[in-house]
């Protein structure tokens, strides 16, 4: 059985609420979506295909190939199932494998028991099979395979990625409060910003905002930063497929001649961390950067324009009361300094957003981790009024 050439089902899964976005770059691969959910959408496809979507989706977290969906009451039952499976068939010989689990069955209250108990399975069929023990370990470095148990339903999954995808790959130096890579590119997706006319970013961080506008900008890929993946360590993984995605991705590489992304913080090594980043990703000659209070931030005129804020929201950095003066001159800089822009402000806490004392035109919920977000559009026309004490 060589999974590479035989279509299978495959879900892509992202974190909660980016759904859309991963939706939308599906849709722009070209495959159609059979089922979605909360955290991803399931195709049809083979591993091939699982390469091409593991170096192409900026919103994604796992590609994960399925196996085998099965019944299973108790980890006793997954055991005796996955024994049966023909794990020889799929996992090479020289083989370091790690096991990763999504559980929800009220026979377990810890899900390393069922990670466990696959592992065992895995094990005990090849040392059967081929006489030796497979190594295995906890780092994403090698095969992984993945569980899904929820209450008696099981599926068994080949995942294809390894460590998240969500982690772009070039970041190096996280900083304060930094924001997951793909959730960065969701909210950017979100935006109204045309990928050509300037995009501001004050209070940058490590900068992650502006790193992804411009790798959007430029078509750049996470997939080039990236050169190991699960799938690598699979039965009948061909390296020239794999270098051959890579070709297609360099070349599509575009030039954004004209573009100006702008990203300043007062933190002086902020700033430094986010030019490391940007050098990383390869784009730190299209970004400028600066150190300034974000009322200094130096915005070009223009009518498409975008302006976007990610302030601490007192959940982990600030203090809440701090804060609210904080977002009162957000508002005032938006309104005064951002003329014909649109204006957008990422934030955990809705209490604070609404001292930035402008209506919102639109509100797009996130998650941050577990903490529930939105993303607030202002359309921050020529003489935007005020309007004290309006929901944000
Ligand atoms: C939540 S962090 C931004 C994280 C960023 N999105 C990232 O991915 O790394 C907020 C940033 O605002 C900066 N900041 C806070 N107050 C500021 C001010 N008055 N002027 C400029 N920057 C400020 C902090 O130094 C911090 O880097």
């Amino acid at each position: 059985m060589n999974l590479f050439s035989r279509p299978g089902a495959i879900t892509v899964t992202s974190n909660k609420w980016l759904t859309p976005y991963l939706e939308q770059e599906m849709a722009a691969l070209g495959y159609p979506i059979d089922e979605r959910f909360v955290t991803g959408v399931r195709i049809t496809g083979t591993l091939t295909e699982c390469i091409r979507l593991n170096l192409n989706l900026r919103c994604a977290s796992q590609v994960l190939y399925s196996l085998k969906s099965f019944k299973a009451a108790n980890t006793d039952d997954i055991y005796r199932e996955l024994t049966g499976f023909a794990w020889e068939d799929i996992l090479p010989d020289d083989l370091y494998f790690s096991v990763t689990s999504n559980t929800s069955n009220p026979t377990i209250n810890n899900s390393m028991f069922a990670n466990l108990r696959v592992k065992d399975a895995i094990v005990d069929r090849l040392r059967e099979k081929r006489g030796s023990r497979p190594a295995t370990g906890a780092e994403l470095t090698g095969a992984v395979i993945h569980l899904f148990w929820k209450d008696d339903q099981a599926e068994i999954f080949v995942d294809s990625s390894g460590d998240s995808l969500a982690r772009h790959g070039y970041r190096k130096i996280p900083g304060r409060a930094p924001m997951l890579e793909s959730l960065a590119t969701a909210v950017i997706m979100a935006s109204k910003w045309d990928r050509a006319s300037p995009f501001v970013n004050p209070m940058c961080g490590s900068g992650t905002l502006a790193i992804e506008a411009a790798l959007m900008a430029t078509n750049t890929m996470p997939g080039l930063f990236r050169n190991n993946y699960a799938f690598m360590h699979l039965k009948g993984y061909d390296e020239s497929v794999f270098l051959n995605q890579r070709g297609i991705l360099e070349n599509q590489i575009a030039d954004a001649k004209g573009l100006r992304i702008i990203a300043t913080d007062y933190s002086a090594q902020a700033i430094v961390n986010a030019r490391k980043n940007a050098a990383a990703a390869g784009v730190d000659d299209l970004i400028e950067f600066s150190v300034c209070d974000f009322a200094d931030t130096q915005v070009p005129p223009g009518k498409a324009g975008v302006v976007f804020f990610n302030p601490e929201y007192g959940e982990r950095l600030g203090a809440v009361s701090e804060l609210e003066a904080v977002y009162r001159r957000i508002g005032d800089f938006m309104k005064q300094q951002c003329k014909g822009y649109t204006g957008y402000v990422f934030t955990g806490n809705v209490e604070l957003a609404k001292k930035i004392g402008l209506k919102a035109a639109k509100k797009t919920t996130f998650f941050n981790g577990p903490i529930d977000c939105r993303l607030l559009e202002y359309e921050l026309y020529a003489g935007s009024r005020r309007e004290p004490a309006q929901s944000a």
